[in-house]
């Protein structure tokens, strides 16, 4: 272990302890990376400085919130100094009183004004060891300070990318989201199925967290909608801390401009009982519950007084329902939808109102293709490019009277 190998820093209460540390505190004193940690920390501080192994992904951002994710290469704490004209604000990863320590770390920014730009940096101090009494503790690495800005319901327009079904093909998060980093996207959707299956944290990180972190820069925040293949591997079971909005769940809404956001989870694409799951499924209840959820966020009063609702979802039929499938297209037809984007098939598909029981027209973005949504008073433009750039389709829908 690295640590063992590195000299204490600094010692901890005996004077003769501290007459030893003497030397190394000279010693080191202009080698600390970032911060003073605590120079006279009466614990034990090694010289041990994690090193950031995914750079910050900002998450489920709001009118007033937003996640930042990032990840280091040894155990440590993780904060995020904010603000609007200075890092004069700080926000750490905790649960129950305790810091959190490990090495992915997600804080919640919470507080925040609509429409507002905000810098921040996130740090993370190396924990050696967690021992009940005077833990052992490292250096702080520090990140660039980024900058992002909050959603604002009250904007006269807003705009967004969507993609979906990237299946663990890094070039193709590389060529889509290079695209969209051309333009000033308010967020970007990420409509599922990043993974075949999950099958670890390091597997997740390399083919989805950090290439999507690295390509959005830190700045442009990423609303993710839950895919039927994360529901699928040994590591599906722990895939919620790193992707689920901040009331720890796969289903929200959004509010940004025009547009009133409906994010659902469409579970899984076959019954319960099917055997290839053996036995190890519960989505009926979960998409029962989902469906109830669905109808109160629909029946929200920002659901009528936006000019725009735009579902986002990964299956276009609702995917496995037991058999409420109509129920939720009827739910959308009651609350006005004026759109449901999905992904899932793989292939551009659009499906005009009436065709399957639908009062609003489907859009369902292919692999390799990327819907490009920009919203105003009276309409919503789509296009659909291909990782080419060249045109798919393109439509306008005007605003409804509700
Ligand atoms: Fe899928």
């Amino acid at each position: 272990m690295a640590d063992a190998r590195c000299p204490p820093r600094r010692f901890g209460l005996a004077v003769i302890g501290l007459l030893l540390a003497l030397p190394a505190l000279a010693a080191t004193k202009q080698a600390r990376p970032f911060h003073d940690d605590d120079a006279d920390a009466p614990y034990k501080v090694w010289n041990s400085t994690p090193a950031i192994t995914m750079p910050p992904l900002l998450l489920d951002v709001s009118g007033t919130s937003v996640v930042v994710e990032w990840m280091t290469d040894s155990d440590a704490d993780g904060s995020v100094r904010y603000g609007e004209h200075g890092l004069d604000h700080t926000a750490v990863a905790a649960h129950d009183g305790l810091l959190d320590v490990g090495t992915f770390h997600r804080v919640v920014i919470a507080g925040l004004e609509p429409g507002h730009g905000y810098q921040y940096q996130v740090a993370s101090r190396r924990v050696v060891a967690v021992k009940p009494y005077w833990p052992e503790r490292g250096n702080t690495v520090q990140g660039e300070t980024l900058h992002f800005t909050t959603l604002d319901a009250t904007r006269g327009t807003a705009r967004f990318a969507v993609i979906t079904d990237t299946h663990e093909k890094v070039s193709r998060i590389h060529t889509m989201l290079g695209e969209i980093r051309k333009t000033p996207e308010d967020f970007v959707v990420h409509l599922g199925d990043t993974v075949n299956w999950a099958a670890s944290e390091q597997q997740f990180k390399d083919v989805f967290l950090s290439p999507t972190a690295e390509d959005l820069g830190g700045s442009t925040p990423l609303l993710y909608v839950h895919g039927n293949h994360e529901y699928r591997g040994p590591f599906a079971r722990q895939l919620g801390p790193y992707l689920h909005e901040q009331g720890g769940r796969y289903d929200y809404a959004r509010d940004d401009g025009p547009l009133h956001l409906i994010a659902v989870d469409t579970g899984e694409d076959k019954p319960d009982d099917t055997n290839v799951y053996a036995g190890l499924n519960d989505l009926r209840d979960y998409r029962r519950e989902g469906l109830a959820r669905f109808g109160a966020a629909l029946s929200e009063a920002r659901t009528h007084g936006a000019p725009f609702t735009v579902v986002l979802g990964h299956q276009p039929d609702w995917g496995w329902t037991s058999g409420d499938n109509a129920k939720w297209t009827q739910l959308a037809n009651q609350a006005h939808v004026d759109l449901f984007i999905a992904g899932h098939l793989h292939y551009f598909k659009y499906i005009k109102p009436g065709e399957q029981g639908n009062d609003f027209p489907i859009l369902i973005v292919g692999q390799d293709q990327v819907a490009w949504v920009e919203a105003a008073d009276t309409a919503l433009k789509v296009r659909v490019t291909d990782s080419n750039g060249k045109l798919i389709d393109a439509f306008t829908l005007a605003r409804k009277t509700k």
